[in-house]
């Protein structure tokens, strides 16, 4: 059994709570993630009929017993849905409420026009006693990152990439971007290494796999989202995240 001391890093980031575990993007799932000593987790976010969801997709299908496009319906009718084992879609606010700050929380703007509500609640949970270092805004909308960096400058903003930028991550250091998150298929030692020349942290999804992990480390990657953050605890050290990302 490896002590913390003599672990290598890699810093654990729940993917959609816990998925891999419970009904991604639920209350349960962020639950497991507090349980299984996640320090960080990941959710994704849409701004539909005036509230924030928790929800990944655009259709209702893979991941409820609803139907039709998540951008039609009304937040009633989202909240009358099973998304997996009788959880309910959370709200943004929900989610935060559980965390209550004890892990540090990356929200994805999954769906168009989130920067502006999330700005907003991001503001009233940090007046609320939320330590502001614990919170990351990312999205593969990079406008919508933008957008948060004008109206909360103070937050720390994560560039998503599916694909490698033919300037690597100079789009993010040029965003002001804190992190960059690249996909596992995607992300190789070049890219880690201008990412870390421009002093942006590397955090790559989804890697659950236990040798994706040893490969991600390999590669001198900051963190992994992953459904099982249990995987990633046993045998890489956090170091201290009291303080935030
Ligand atoms: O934020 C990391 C990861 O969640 C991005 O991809 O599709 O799982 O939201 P996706
Ligand atoms: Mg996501």
């Amino acid at each position: 059994m490896l002590t913390d001391m003599n672990k290598p890093h890699l810093l654990c980031i729940g993917h959609r709570g816990a998925m891999g575990h419970a009904p991604e993007n639920t209350l349960a799932s962020v639950q497991k993630a507090l349980e299984l000593g996640a320090p960080c987790m990941e959710v994704d976010v849409y701004y539909i009929d005036g509230r924030l969801v928790v929800f990944h997709d655009d259709r209702l299908e893979r991941i409820t017993n609803g139907s039709g496009y998540l951008c039609e319906q009304t937040f009633d009718y989202l909240r009358s849905l099973d998304a997996g084992d009788g959880q309910q879609i959370p709200t943004l606010e929900e989610v935060c409420v559980v965390i209550d700050s004890q892990a540090c929380l990356n929200i994805e703007l999954k769906g168009p026009d989130t920067a502006v509500p999330v700005a907003a609640l991001l503001t009233k949970i940090i007046a609320g006693g939320w330590d502001k270092e614990k919170l990351l805004v990312s999205s593969f909308h990079h406008r919508e990152l933008l957008e948060m960096r004008r109206l909360r400058p103070d937050i720390k903003l994560g560039a998503l990439i599916r694909g490698l930028p033919v300037d690597d991550s100079k789009f993010a250091e040029d965003l002001g971007a804190f992190s960059v998150h690249p996909s596992l298929d995607c992300v190789n030692q070049r890219f880690v290494d201008d990412a870390h020349e421009r002093n942006l942290k590397v955090y790559v999804f989804a890697v659950d796999h236990p040798e994706d992990m040893v490969k991600m480390q390999a590669l001198g990657v900051d963190g992994v989202f992953t459904g099982f953050p249990e995987r990633v605890l046993e045998n890489y050290a956090q170091g201290n995240i009291e303080n935030g990302w």
